[in-house]
């Protein structure tokens, strides 16, 4: 890295920031592409969003990523809003325009590069998705824009996900234990996005009850640590096949480049990534 008076500031904003990954991917991608800038993290705590925005704008940052807490109070910080981020009503990425910033919803475009990746055909077919918090939400736009033909949203508070979905024509919403009201004459692709099973405890999962997998033909779990959760485990001794997050987060970090950066990423990029996330 050689940083001098044109290097581009690229951030992303959390609280807590210490855990995020997304520096070394980002100054990963940088440095394969020989673009000069630097990626990195600030600590920006909830009652400080609107004054950091403000301030990064006029320093001149091109973009940055919006972690936890912000995905949804950056809204009301931005000039601009991409359809996908209006309509998840999240945001995680920013990047500069004339009269501010523009915000941009990435995991959404991650996780569909991740179903492209590994060839999972949504249109028209049947989904399980378990969850239905922040992350839900961009994995249902997706789901809604591709296609599928019906979707079953398993969480634990149903009123919650009633809430967040309860409007969607081919949606219907179940408790955990309720998994046995979806018809078992078809096979079913399964999100996981809840936290459960999320290290440090790894050995858990949101369904209890081991006969719900015989209706999964293949499952996408957004953990990717660890990176094989209880959740793949159990689909993956019925003899189909369970991938966890690695590659939705590789992908939301390789839009959000692209964006930044007004270029495209060569897929050899995202294999490099994975190789060096990958444990
Ligand atoms: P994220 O942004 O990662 O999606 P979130 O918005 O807090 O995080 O959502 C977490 C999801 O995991 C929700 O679906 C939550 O269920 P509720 O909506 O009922 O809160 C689910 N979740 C978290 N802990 C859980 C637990 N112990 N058992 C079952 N579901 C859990």
């Amino acid at each position: 890295m050689n940083i001098d008076g044109k290097t581009t500031v690229l951030g992303v904003m959390g609280d807590p920031i210490g855990h995020t990954g997304s520096p070394a991917i980002h100054n990963f991608i940088a440095d394969r592409l020989g673009d000069n800038l630097v990626y990195v993290p600030f600590h920006v705590r909830r009652n400080g969003l609107a004054a950091a925005v403000e301030g990064a704008y006029e320093l001149g940052i091109r973009g940055m990523n919006v972690t936890v807490p912000h995905k949804q109070d950056i809204l009301q910080e931005v000039a601009e809003l991409e359809d996908s981020a209006l309509a998840i009503g999240a945001v995680n990425t920013i990047v500069r325009s004339k009269s501010g910033y523009k915000g941009f919803n990435t995991d959404f475009s991650g996780f569909m590069r991740q179903l492209d990746h590994y060839s999972i055909i949504v249109y028209n077919k049947p989904v399980i998705m378990l969850g239905a918090g922040g992350a839900a939400r961009a994995v249902m736009y997706a789901l809604q824009k591709i296609g599928a033909s019906r979707i079953y949203v398993l969480n634990r508070s149903k009123a919650k996900a009633k809430e967040e979905f309860g409007k969607l024509p081919n949606v219907e919403i179940l408790g955990f234990d309720e998994w046995d009201k979806i018809p078992g004459s078809e096979k079913y692709i399964c999100i996981q996005c809840t936290s459960v099973g999320l290290a440090p405890l790894s050995n858990e999962c949101v369904i209890k009850d081991d006969d719900f997998f015989d209706l999964v033909s293949v499952g996408v779990d957004l953990i990717y640590v660890p990176s094989e959760t209880v959740f793949m485990k159990k689909i993956k001794e019925r003899g189909n096949k369970a991938y966890n997050g690695l590659r939705m987060l590789i992908y939301q970090a390789i839009s959000s480049y692209e964006i930044f950066m007004d270029k495209e990423v060569d897929n050899d990029i995202a294999e490099a990534l994975y190789e060096k996330l990958d444990s």
